[in-house]
């Protein structure tokens, strides 16, 4: 095949799209945002340039501006202002999450929310799931209380439910209660293939959600197994996730790739926030093209074949694609 040939006459840019293999569509993101309690807020994160924490109204008018980009997606984090052993500010009506749901919600009603459900967020101790006496993650418990909070999420009108906490059995807990109480249409988002990964640095400055001691390799996987990769997915598959995801993203591309060859569910990537905060002081610095390597970078993850990518720079990628 005359491949070097057929380049030389690809000079079209027209051309060059109806033959490209792999593109990056504003459809293929889900943009995270982080709200926290208060009236205009809105707190840049130094370690995260670009990236900031939001009052309910400032999440509202963001929703506004990313629709006009052609993002209508996002995922949504909470910084509650009240932190105990259990996470219960997530447990209620009331909830900050529940609130920044309907909010955006009854603006827009055709955005599509999604929500983390986790607990580090909510505990005062920084871990995803509740901790016995010894410290380790009660997983039982953990499951207990995990369906509780998709109920209050389900209820305020989030549009899919994304478990990012590791535990075992989630999937089916959750599947379980939803459908149970009426939720049998609310589609679940797997983390189901989560490293314990020192690029979460920066998110966790934005989340505040640091553990106060231990670390989260008691749930989180070792980034030396891929096997074991592969079936975490393939088990939540079986528990009834409806979309697969691997988390990070850059340095996973072999295991993005594997899980694609080993299931027909969609598969999303997480591109997270060491990652962009790498990209973007590298930018800053000036010793790469920001835009380019952003571009690059996000359609390796199409490429690899994740069909959903979770981006802080989604908003930056959509501006361009735009144009
Ligand atoms: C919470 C959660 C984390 C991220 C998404 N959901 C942090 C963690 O597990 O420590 C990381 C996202 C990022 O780094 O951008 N379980
Ligand atoms: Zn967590």
């Amino acid at each position: 095949m005359n491949f070097k040939r057929f380049r030389r006459k690809r000079v079209n840019p027209t051309l060059r799209n109806l033959v490209a293999e792999t593109t990056l569509t504003s459809n293929d993101f889900i943009y995270p945002l982080f709200v926290r309690e208060g009236k205009e807020i809105k707190t840049e994160i130094s370690s995260m340039p670009g990236v900031f924490q939001m009052s309910i109204d400032e999440i509202v008018k963001e929703c506004a501006y990313i629709r006009t980009i052609g993002l209508n997606s996002i995922i949504l984090f909470a910084i509650p202002d009240v932190k105990d052993s259990i996470g219960s500010e997530c447990l209620c009506d009331e909830s900050i999450i529940s609130r920044t749901i309907r909010a955006v919600k009854s603006e827009f009603p055709d955005m599509f929310v999604v929500t983390d459900l986790c607990f580090c967020e909510y505990t005062d101790h920084g871990h995803c799931g509740i901790l016995d006496e010894n410290s380790t993650v009660n997983n039982d418990a953990t499951l207990e209380l995990s369906q509780q909070q998709a109920l209050v999420h389900a209820k305020a009108g989030v549009d899919m439910i994304a478990p990012s906490g590791m535990m075992d059995g989630i999937i089916e807990a959750l599947r379980t209660a939803l459908d149970e109480n009426g939720y049998e249409n609310l589609p679940i988002m797997a983390y189901s293939t989560k490293f314990a990964s020192a690029y979460y640095g920066p998110f966790r400055d934005v989340a505040e959600s640091t553990p106060s001691k231990g670390d989260r390799k008691m749930y989180q996987m070792d980034p030396s197994n891929r096997l074991e990769a592969i079936e975490e997915s393939l088990e939540d598959e079986r528990q009834g996730a409806d979309i697969l995801m691997v988390k990070p993203a850059l340095s996973y591309l072999d295991i993005i790739r594997d899980i694609k060859n080993n299931t027909n569910l969609p598969l999303a990537v997480y591109n997270v926030s060491g990652e962009y905060a790498m990209l973007k002081n590298a930018g800053a610095a000036g010793l790469i093209d920001y835009e380019r390597v952003m571009m690059e970078t996000l359609l390796s993850f199409k490429r690899a074949g994740a069909s959903i990518i979770i981006s802080y720079h989604a908003k930056e990628a959509c501006e361009l694609l735009n144009n």
